[in-house]
């Protein structure tokens, strides 16, 4: 069965450009995805007015959506809010726990979306995220649960695979770990944070992220969303591109399975 998954990243809104976040509400009517994935980053302070208009955006949107916070959507400095009451606003507006594992399940698609956004961390850059044993363990559960020829999608916010240029951002903490534990059980894991597009296969698995969806904060790149098509052991990711107009297909990439692996087509 084909499936249709249009990965949105990093909306930012606050920071978003009005004429590009409604060009891609039309665009995604047009292109009828079986899903939306949205990897996190949907506001730029974690403000009430930046989640109501991210609520407002959802609500368009022309498909289900599986959502999962960024750290953007964590309250930045703001540290009593940030460690009293982190999640308050997402709660409020998405109506989501951000500590549940999330799921979708649609005709030939099962995905799991997971919260890797983190008040703290060990290190100096709070903006990097982790996906922990717990969350490795429950999509586990629910991939090995799912019909043996659906996709198996994870969405979350902090990368799996970098570019040689955004090696400094860091990979999701315990990627090692999730990839262990997904070779061979996941198809597709789906992130953003880069602001950058692209994609490629890390252990069996195929890796896409997409670029900033609708918001000012350019890393060098326009603003993009990814359209996945898959059927049986094909894959592509198109990268569709604002290009001051509208958006439209910039780079496509093929993939191929055999047995669990997948691999550049
Ligand atoms: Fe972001
Ligand atoms: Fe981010």
């Amino acid at each position: 069965m084909k499936v249709r998954i249009a990965q949105l990243s990093d909306l930012h809104f606050g920071r978003d450009v009005r004429a590009v976040a409604q060009t891609l509400l039309a665009d995604l009517r047009d292109v009828a995805p079986t899903l939306v994935a949205v990897c996190g980053d949907l506001t730029q302070t974690a403000r009430e007015a930046e989640f109501r208009a991210a609520r407002a955006f959802l609500d368009e949107l022309p498909a289900p959506a599986l959502v999962v916070p960024g750290n953007h959507d964590l309250p930045g400095w703001r540290v009593w809010s940030r460690f009293g009451r982190p999640w308050r606003q997402w709660r409020r507006h998405l109506g989501t726990d951000p500590h549940d594992v999330v799921t979708h399940t649609a005709g030939g698609l099962v995905a799991v979306g997971v919260n890797t956004a983190r008040r703290w961390g060990p290190h100096h850059d709070w903006s990097r995220g982790r996906i922990d044993a717990r969350q490795v363990n429950a999509t586990a559960a629910v991939f090995d649960a799912a019909p043996r020829d659906d996709l198996r999608v994870l969405i979350a916010h902090h990368p799996f695979l970098l570019t040689p240029s955004a090696q400094a951002r860091g990979l999701v903490g315990r990627s090692d770990l999730a990839l262990r534990h997904l070779r061979r059980r996941a198809d597709l894991l789906l992130g953003g944070h880069i602001h950058l597009a692209y994609s490629g296969v890390v252990d069996g698995l195929v890796v896409a992220q997409s670029g900033t969806a609708c918001s000012n904060r350019l890393k060098g790149e326009p603003n993009s969303y990814n359209l996945i098509e898959a059927d049986g052991d094909q894959l592509t990711v198109s990268t569709r591109r604002w290009n001051g107009e509208r958006f439209a297909t910039h780079q496509r990439t093929g993939y191929t399975r055999a047995g669990h692996e997948w691999r550049t087509a």
